[in-house]
């Protein structure tokens, strides 16, 4: 007998980052090949937009996935996160000409705080939400801090597509393979100041620090790549990355639902106060799952490098949830 279908919303279903996903979804990859869904897809009301999401219903008809049930359209929150188990927050405002970061989180924030009110009325009390739209870790707190009645720790921000770039970068260089890299870890905020840290990094048990030996590498190459690539691939492709964000989506939410086997993955998640993050700030820690629930890595060391780095993007953090205090009053 199949297993009961798993409701999933995806907001900004009909932009670049949606095209590169739902077909995913749809065929398994995200939650298992044993795994019936139903697609709640999102929209703005604008009816370009509206057109522009049926033709991608249309394409995923033409797809007969055996696992997909239904697929619904939407242009309000309320309708499309009904019973959800599972919201991809994709669709966010770009930055426009002209628009500074703080616009662009005033822009955002009205959206975030739409939908996670949306979802606190209507969604599965168990509902686990993964925020992509930038700026990612700001907005998942808005949406968290919008949903007082469901659980805050089922709000996370996407760190993922940072991991898996960090992966990579750290492969190329040391002549090894991603897949026997573990323990990686990218601290903080989706966002150039991001700290992706190598100091506990194995490849096939042994450091990985130690086997690549290069601290000016670390400091002057590694670190700065990882957390500017986003803004290297829209200088190449004039778009911001789709498949590979669509890629991190499906990895961070595969892993949180069907678990690690002790594996460290990076979960944008609500700080407990470990290591020192205040309590409620959505910041990047190394976290193993199982059972559908995320733990943080504990005890690990921090030293002073290490420390001035979480502090960095933590203050930026601290700013951005300033920035919105007025509208989550
Ligand atoms: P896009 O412009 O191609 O698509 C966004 C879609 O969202 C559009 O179709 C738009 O109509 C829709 N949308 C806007 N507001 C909406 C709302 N209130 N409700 C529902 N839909 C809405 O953009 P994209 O390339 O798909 O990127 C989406 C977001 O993801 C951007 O904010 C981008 O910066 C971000 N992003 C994050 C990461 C990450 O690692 N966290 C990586 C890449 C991109
Ligand atoms: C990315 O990391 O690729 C995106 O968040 C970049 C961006 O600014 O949209």
């Amino acid at each position: 007998m199949s297993k009961p279908a798993i409701r999933v919303a995806v907001t900004g279903a009909a932009g670049q980052i949606g095209y590169a996903l739902l077909f995913r979804i749809a065929s398994g990859e995200m939650l298992g090949k044993d795994q019936p869904v139903i697609l709640q897809l999102l929209e703005i009301p604008d009816e370009k937009a509206q057109k522009a999401l049926q033709g991608v219903i249309m394409e995923l008809d033409d797809c007969a996935f055996p696992l997909l049930q239904e697929v619904t359209a939407h242009s309000d929150p309320m309708t499309a996160f009904k019973d959800v188990d599972i919201a991809l927050l994709v669709g966010a405002r770009p930055r426009g000409p002209g628009m500074e970061r703080k616009d662009l989180l005033q822009a955002n924030a009205q959206i975030f705080t739409v939908q996670g009110k949306a979802l606190n009325a209507v969604a599965s009390r168990n509902v686990k939400v993964l925020v992509v739209g930038n700026p990612a870790n700001t907005n998942a707190y808005i949406a968290m801090k919008s949903a007082p009645d469901l659980p805050a720790k089922n709000f996370t921000a996407m760190l993922r597509l940072d991991h898996n770039r960090a992966l990579t970068q750290l492969a190329q260089k040391s002549g090894t393979q991603v897949k026997d890299i573990e323990k990686l870890v990218v601290w903080g905020n989706h966002s150039p100041t991001m700290y992706p840290d190598i100091r506990f990094a194995t490849v096939n048990g042994e450091s990985l620090e130690k086997k690549i030996n290069d601290d000016v590498w670390n400091k002057d190459t590694f670190i700065p790549t990882v957390g500017k690539r986003g803004a290297a691939i829209i200088e190449a492709r004039g778009l911001s990355s789709a498949a590979s964000a669509a890629n991190a989506a499906i990895d961070h939410i595969h892993d949180w639902v069907l678990g690690t086997n002790g594996k460290w993955v990076t979960m944008g998640v609500p700080s407990d106060g470990s290591y020192g993050i205040p309590e409620g700030i959505i910041y990047g820690f190394p976290v193993t799952t199982e059972n559908g629930e995320y733990k943080i890595v504990q005890g690990l060391e921090i030293d002073a490098f290490s420390r001035e780095r979480m502090d960095k993007t933590l203050a930026e953090l601290t700013e951005e949830r300033d920035g919105v205090a007025d509208l989550l009053k």
